[in-house]
């Protein structure tokens, strides 16, 4: 509390909490931005540690800052049977970031039981009208809703459209009609407004008001944008960024 106060960081939080409408907590970055990323990882940890109780359901999406939380996870001293299970489904992305090695990581260490998706987000509709019949991915899903806490990660439109191998017509037509930012596959202008989504298996943002505790992380200044677009007091109810990000957004408001 003396190092956050000393530096400010509270009175950072509390005037970003009255700009977007949700808890903030503010990770100071330090000057290597590698360290920095292990840090607001770690923090994030801890402080989902101490949010989740025994039988908690906990959702979670992909993406390399939800990559560091697992990793900086300390196991849970005493076994805390989570049960942990992915948002959505793949989105094209790299093994190591998707929210089913996420979800078995974090299970693993606090002693839980993990559920995979195994589905490809962006399929047709008719396809995913089927697939979600099915008892497997049904069971997966009726888990995903009943989530008591939802831990998702931000980025920028560009960054995810290209990385989810978007076609770049579409990445230009998204960026025409102003997305900054994308999180669960909504892509959101600057005033929040979602101009597209990816079809998808898994949790959709409608569901996310009826999820106890959602938790946003997101880190760097590039993305101080891209947190304002994605989130809403309707959605979140907490946010933990790093300091480069909560300046960033100091500097849009
Ligand atoms: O693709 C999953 C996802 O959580 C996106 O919704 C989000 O925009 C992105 O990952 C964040 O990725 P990173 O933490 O690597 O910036």
């Amino acid at each position: 509390v003396y190092i956050k106060e000393l530096r400010g960081t509270n009175l950072l939080e509390e005037r970003l909490k009255n700009y977007l409408g949700v808890e903030v907590h503010v990770v100071p970055s330090g000057l290597n931005q590698n360290l920095g990323r292990e840090e607001l990882g770690r923090f994030a940890a801890d402080f989902l540690k101490g949010l989740i109780t025994s039988g908690d359901i906990i959702a979670v999406t992909g993406g390399t800052t939800l990559s560091e939380v697992a990793e900086m996870m300390t196991p849970a001293s005493e076994g805390c049977q989570v049960t942990t299970v992915p948002a959505r489904g793949g989105l094209g992305e790299g093994v190591e970031i998707q929210a089913n090695t996420i979800a078995a990581k974090i299970a693993n260490k606090l002693g839980g039981d993990y559920n995979l998706l195994h589905t490809p987000d962006n399929l047709k509709q008719e396809t995913i009208s089927t697939l979600i019949k099915e008892p497997s991915i049904k069971k997966v899903l009726d888990l995903a809703k009943r989530a008591d806490i939802l831990i998702h990660g931000i980025g920028t439109a560009e960054v995810m459209a290209r990385r989810r191998g978007m076609p770049l017509d579409k990445i230009e037509e998204l960026k025409t009609q102003g997305a900054v930012g994308e999180t669960f596959g909504y892509y959101f202008t600057q005033s929040g407004e979602i101009v597209y989504s990816t079809t998808s298996v898994g949790l959709k943002l409608s569901d996310l008001t009826k999820i106890r505790q959602v938790v946003a992380i997101a880190g760097g200044r590039s993305k101080a944008k891209a947190i304002v677009a994605a989130v809403s007091e309707k959605y979140q109810d907490i946010l933990i960024i790093d300091e480069e990000a909560a300046k960033g957004i100091l500097e849009l408001i």
